[in-house]
């Protein structure tokens, strides 16, 4: 019999519809979504501006390489220009997270001509062997050496191990603003900053993985906006199609203007589809306050979270993340928390080695909050032994 690889541990559960902030399973139960597909389901199941625009496409033309000039692109480039850090006057479009971080990657080694990177402790940047190159989990490296490039990997919002530790054979450093899959740690102000200041004094670029962090998911469009830093290249994915796999890589002036004709390409990147899917979801970006949401709830589930520290202390540590980013960091293997959430009907997923993560599509409401607060009560006491 053919099997399928479970290189992600089986969650017992088989899915049948999404709608909007929710999944139902075979048995007809509906579950609050704050796994979506690791984040993808940011804009929400089923997003109608996606669906949309998908169905007017599949009405025009479905295959067309970037090589000819379609009227997707044209208006794909519009609203881009719209949501793209300031600085930014090319981009790319590729088919997932990890192809578009393999092109920022490349960009530095060839423009820069160096061979070193600098990433972090925690950092994940994607599977394929340039972005694990940059990825810092070695359950996720072991087996696969040698690696592309020489990369030095320096911890977390340390300003002053970076400023030591950074040298002139430097090509870039690559950083998550909101670490997802490492633990949600939040990147400080001066740290992005500091990350600035070392990439122009030693003539490195800033590379910005916003893949998780980005498009409005953390309570503001871009993540490292915060600091109000520009990078030199920035990789968005996951939410930015709707649910449809695509991937942006945005440049400045200064470093697209240096990449022709030849230095990169992808069969599928910046197809018709992938343009119609992403068109739908910057225009639910821009048409339902998407970002506004995002901050509003996630300071909601903010406060709510820091009550069940309050309450478990225990078992729950402290609250991390950012936004619609968030999570509690246990002071256990969240597995068996997780298990018995989905059990209460709530889907989250677990980040670094013992965070409870919630990626929840910007739609989810004040009762819907309440469902988990009540879920977490029920598996905190669970676990505790008071149930
Ligand atoms: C920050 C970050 N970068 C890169 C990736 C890789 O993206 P993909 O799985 O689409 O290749 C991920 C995926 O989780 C991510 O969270």
């Amino acid at each position: 019999m053919l099997k399928l690889m479970r290189f992600y541990a089986p969650r017992g559960l088989k899915l049948v519809k999404g709608e909007g902030q929710y999944v139902w399973d075979s048995e007809g139960r509906k579950y609050l979504d704050c796994h979506t597909a690791h984040g993808v389901g940011f804009l929400g199941h089923r997003n109608p501006y996606v669906i949309k625009s998908i169905k007017e496409q599949l009405e025009r033309i479905m295959i067309a390489s970037p090589t000819f000039d379609t009227e997707i692109m044209e208006e794909s480039i519009k609203l881009l220009e719209k949501i793209l850090p300031k600085n930014h006057t090319y981009f790319y479009m590729l088919n997932g997270g990890a192809e578009g971080i393999e092109l920022a990657l490349k960009t530095a080694r060839r423009v820069t001509g160096k061979k070193k990177f600098i990433s972090f402790i925690n950092a994940f940047h994607g599977r394929s062997m340039g972005a694990l190159a940059v990825t810092w989990n070695p359950r996720y490296r072991a087996g696969y050496d040698p690696f592309p490039w020489n990369v030095d990997f320096l911890p977390y919002n340390r300003v002053d191990v970076l400023e030591k530790k950074i040298d002139e054979d430097v090509a870039a450093i690559i950083v998550e603003p909101v670490q997802g899959e490492g633990g949600l740690a939040v990147a400080s102000k001066e740290f992005l900053r500091s990350i600035r200041d070392s990439c122009d004094r030693v003539g490195a670029l800033m590379i910005i993985d916003e893949i998780q962090s980005g498009f409005g998911r953390t309570g503001i469009l871009w993540a490292h906006m915060r600091a109000e830093t520009q990078p030199d290249i920035m990789v968005a994915g996951k939410c930015i199609g709707g649910g449809f796999p695509l991937s942006v890589v945005s440049f400045s002036e200064e470093i697209g203007a240096k990449l022709g004709i030849g230095a990169h390409g992808s069969t599928f990147g910046g197809n018709p589809m992938a343009l119609a899917a992403m068109k739908g979801g910057i225009e639910t970006l821009m048409k339902e306050a998407v970002v506004e949401k995002a901050k509003k709830m996630g300071e909601t589930i903010k406060d709510m979270l820091e009550k069940i520290v309050e309450e478990y202390p225990r078992l729950v540590r402290r609250v991390k993340g950012l936004g619609l980013m968030i999570g509690l960091e246990l002071r256990f293997n969240p597995t068996k928390a997780l298990r018995i959430l989905q059990s209460k009907y709530v889907l989250a997923l677990r980040a670094g080695l013992n965070v409870l993560r919630f990626l929840p599509p910007y739609l989810i409401s004040m009762s819907d909050v309440k469902s988990l607060e009540e879920a977490l009560h029920e598996t905190f006491r669970e676990i505790e032994g008071r149930a």
